[in-house]
C-alpha cells in the first residue's frame, strides 16, 4: 500500500537487532550482538520485580520520583536534574525532540550508536555524521569544525559503540570550549562502568563545569535491566522541564523502577560483576593482540574488530562456533564481552581468521 508520509522516513535505514544465538543441534551457542550483561539478573532484583507484579492494573508514577532522588542523592544533583526514560534511547529522542527540527542541524561521531540518525531522521532534523579517525576514536577537531549557526546538539559517546574507544578529559574539553554555551552537549556514557581509560573523559564532572551539558546514562548493560528499558539522563533543571513535555507519559513502567532501585541497592554485587566482565574483556584482547590482531583498545563491555570487505567472511567463521556478534558489513565485526565460555569461542574464532590471513 502506498500511503501519504514524511519522505524523511524513507531515508532511515531501521534498528538493526543484535541476532539472537544461532541455532546449532545439541549445541551450546551464546548471543554476542546487543552488549548485554550476560549474568543472570541478580535474586534480590528479581524478587523486588515479582513483589509489583499485583500492581500492573496500576499506572506507574510518571516521573518515577523515588528513581529520581535515588540517583540525585548518588550524582549530588537536585532531583529537578534527573529525568527517567524508557532507556536511555528514549532520553536521547526526547533530547532531540526537544531542540532539533526541520533545518537544525545534529552533531555526532560515525559510526556510532546506530539509533542516532534514526531519531534525529525521526525528528525531521538533519544527521551531521563525523567519520572516526582510523585508530576509532572520535575526530575531535572535525566535530568542532561541523558546529556551525544550524547546530541544535553535539553527541560525543564514550565509550564509543561500536570502536569501544574512549574519550579524554582533554579532547572532551576541547569540544565543551568550542561549543556555543546554548548549544546542548549530550554525553552518551550508557557503558561508563566498563571505562577503565585513566585518562577518560567523565561527563559528571564536565556537568559540574559547564552550563549545556547533558548526561544519558542507563541501566541496560552494568545493571543486567536492558529488558525493562529505564535509562536516564542528568541535565540542567530547564532542560529536564522541557524532556518531560516530549517524553511518553507513563512509558517508564513501576517494574522498571523497582528493579532500578533494587539494582542502586545491590550496587556492591553489580560491581563486581562489572569487574569480573571487565577482567574477561582484558583477557580477550590481550588473547587477539598475542594472535597479531590489531585493533581499539577497548573500553566498554564489547570489542572492535575492523575486518573491511572480509566482514562478512569472518562473521560465517563466528557462526560456524555458535556465535552471533554484531556484524557490519564492509567494515567490521562488534563482538560483546559475554559469558567465558563464549569468550574462549571467540579467541578460537579469532585465531581461525588469523590462520586465513585476516
Ligand atoms: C551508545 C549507546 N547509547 C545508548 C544505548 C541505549 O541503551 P538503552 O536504551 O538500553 O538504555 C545503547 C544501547 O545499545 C548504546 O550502545
Amino acid at each position: 500500500m502506498t500511503y501519504k508520509h514524511r519522505a524523511i522516513i524513507d531515508t532511515i535505514p531501521g534498528y538493526k537487532q543484535g541476532k539472537p544465538a544461532p541455532a546449532k543441534e545439541g549445541v551450546r551457542t551464546y548471543k554476542i550482538s546487543s552488549n548485554e550483561n550476560a549474568f543472570d539478573p541478580l535474586p534480590s532484583v528479581v524478587e523486588a520485580v515479582a513483589g509489583k507484579a499485583g500492581r500492573m492494573n496500576r499506572y506507574p508514577d510518571m516521573r518515577g520520583w523515588a528513581v529520581v532522588e535515588r540517583l540525585a542523592e548518588r550524582y549530588g544533583v537536585e532531583p529537578a536534574n534527573v529525568m527517567l526514560g524508557c532507556g536511555s534511547t528514549e532520553v536521547i529522542t526526547m533530547l532531540v525532540n526537544l531542540v532539533a527540527g526541520p533545518g537544525d542541524e545534529i552533531v555526532y561521531p560515525w559510526r556510532s550508536f546506530e539509533a542516532y540518525p534514526l531519531i534525529v531522521a525521526g525528528a525531521g532534523a538533519t544527521s551531521v555524521q563525523v567519520p572516526n579517525l582510523p585508530d576509532g576514536g572520535h575526530d575531535v577537531d572535525g566535530l568542532i569544525a561541523a558546529v556551525n549557526e544550524r547546530t541544535r546538539l553535539v553527541i560525543v559517546n564514550n565509550p564509543n559503540n561500536p570502536t569501544a574507544t574512549s574519550i579524554s578529559d582533554a579532547d572532551a574539553r576541547r569540544i565543551m570550549e568550542a561549543v556555543p554555551s546554548d548549544v546542548l552537549v549530550l554525553f552518551d556514557e550508557a557503558y561508563f562502568q566498563f571505562n577503565t581509560d585513566p585518562a577518560t573523559s567523565v561527563a559528571m564532572d564536565l556537568y559540574r563545569e559547564y552550563p549545556n551539558v547533558v548526561v544519558a546514562h542507563t541501566f541496560s548493560k552494568a545493571y543486567g535491566l536492558a529488558g525493562l528499558r529505564i535509562g536516564y539522563a542528568i541535565a540542567p533543571a530547564d532542560v529536564v522541564e522541557g524532556l518531560g513535555k516530549v517524553a511518553l507519559p507513563f512509558g517508564v513502567t513501576e517494574i522498571a523502577q523497582t528493579a532500578a532501585i533494587a539494582s542502586l541497592d545491590a550496587q556492591d554485587e553489580l560491581d563486581e560483576r562489572v569487574r569480573a566482565i571487565v577482567a574477561e574483556r582484558d583477557r580477550v584482547a590481550e588473547a587477539l593482540t598475542a594472535q597479531g590482531w590489531e585493533f581499539p583498545k577497548p573500553y566498554a563491555n564489547y570489542f572492535w574488530l575492523p575486518l573491511g570487505e572480509r566482514t562478512d567472511e569472518a562473521a560465517r567463521v563466528f557462526e560456524d562456533k555458535g556465535l552471533s556478534a554484531r556484524v557490519f558489513s564492509g567494515e567490521g565485526i562488534r563482538v560483546s564481552i559475554g559469558e567465558p565460555e563464549a569468550c574462549d569461542l571467540v579467541i578460537e574464532a579469532c585465531a581461525e581468521l588469523k590462520a586465513r590471513g585476516m
